[in-house]
């Protein structure tokens, strides 16, 4: 096949790269240049913004075009003017954001948060609304059978810049002793970057169409059992202090802001009740979290190196100060 990637090389679209050409498949990537164009230099990558330059796509006929970057419906909108009648499927990249937050268990037939085509800044209420209608604009002007839709809950490991999940084996590398939440049976879900890359190459060569929920592990997992992984396989004679929820109130803390995604906010419930049987029945693969682990501090300590540089949750220094008035 013959893709384009609209987006770039930052995360989502680099591994989607990587896992086309394993595959024997082209790519041609459309970006600004912006963010890590050093990366993958033998790919074709036509420089241009998709806010105004899609017109440098015209007449190029694509196999399948992998939308990473569509954050606003006439971002889709402008793509498809150029791209509708010379692509045979179009990936776009939504998010379990777009589905009402408060249902629970729910399949791909779920009400979405709602529609919002005015905006014009992505903000955490906007965020959701925005991406549904990035879905809508896509099937609209598309139809269903050469639409794909992907909602991806956390994603996360190699080239994740937000640490939210890397924040974990990270800190459980570096502190002697670690401040823990009691999370009693909250569930935990996420999704390897790599994994997802390789679902989206798989889901195109199948020539699916329709929505699908994206995340796992396939059986539920507590997000006990995450910190436990983390601390067994990073460092086992780091000291865990666990701390109940009215450790959390007593300091005048969120629990989701101290300890990134250990959330029971609406976003961490939607993640976690997701039914994503769908995907996995259609090729979905897992790797062990363990490789994950591996692959997220792996990568940010070749990209970072130093504990301090964690872009999200509590600093070790702050951690250390909490500890001693333990
Ligand atoms: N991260 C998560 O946990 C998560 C969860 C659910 C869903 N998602 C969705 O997953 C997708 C992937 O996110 P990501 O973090 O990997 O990607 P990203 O950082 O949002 O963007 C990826 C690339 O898009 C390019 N880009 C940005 N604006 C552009 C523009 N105006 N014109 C052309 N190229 C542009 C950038 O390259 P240049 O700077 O070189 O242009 C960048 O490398 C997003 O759609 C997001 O909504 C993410």
């Amino acid at each position: 096949m013959k893709i384009l990637i609209i987006g770039g090389k930052k995360f989502l679209g680099y591994h989607i790269a990587k896992a086309a050409e394993a595959k024997g498949h082209e790519v041609v990537f459309f970006n600004r240049g912006k963010t890590y164009n050093q990366l993958l230099p033998h790919m074709n990558n036509i420089i241009g913004d998709r806010n105004k330059d899609m017109v440098k796509l015209k007449g190029m006929k694509f196999d399948a075009v992998i939308d990473t970057c569509a954050y606003f419906p006439n971002q889709v909108e402008k793509a498809l003017n150029v791209l509708k009648d010379n692509v045979d499927r179009y990936l776009l990249i939504s998010t379990l954001s777009a589905i009402k937050p408060e249902v629970k268990d729910f399949d791909e037939s779920v009400e979405i948060i709602g529609l919002d085509f005015k905006s014009e800044e992505v903000t955490g209420s906007t965020y959701g609304l925005l991406k549904a209608a990035c879905e809508k604009q896509l099937v609209d002007m598309l139809g269903d059978k050469k639409s794909l839709i992907f909602r991806p809950g956390y994603i996360v490991g190699e080239r994740d810049h937000t640490d939210r999940f890397t924040y974990w084996p990270v800190m459980m590398k570096h502190m002697e002793k670690m401040i823990v939440p009691n999370t009693g049976d909250m569930g935990f879900k996420y999704v390897d970057v790599k994994d997802l890359a390789e679902f989206a190459i798989t889901a195109l060569e199948k020539s699916l169409n329709g929505i699908y929920h994206i995340s796992g592990p396939e059986k539920s997992m507590k997000y006990a059992d995450f910190i436990k992984t983390c601390h067994e396989l990073i460092n086992p004679l780091c000291k865990l202090i666990e701390v109940d929820d009215k450790w959390f109130e007593d300091n005048k803390l969120l629990k989701f802001i101290v300890f990134p995604t250990c959330d029971d906010i609406p976003f961490g419930h939607v993640v976690y009740s997701a039914n994503t049987s769908k995907a996995f029945k259609s090729g979905f693969k897992v790797r062990s979290l363990s490789d994950t682990i591996n692959d997220a501090i792996d990568w940010y300590m070749r990209y970072k190196g130093d504990v301090n540089d964690l872009a999200v949750g509590m600093k070790p220094k702050d951690m250390k100060k909490h500890i001693e008035s333990l």
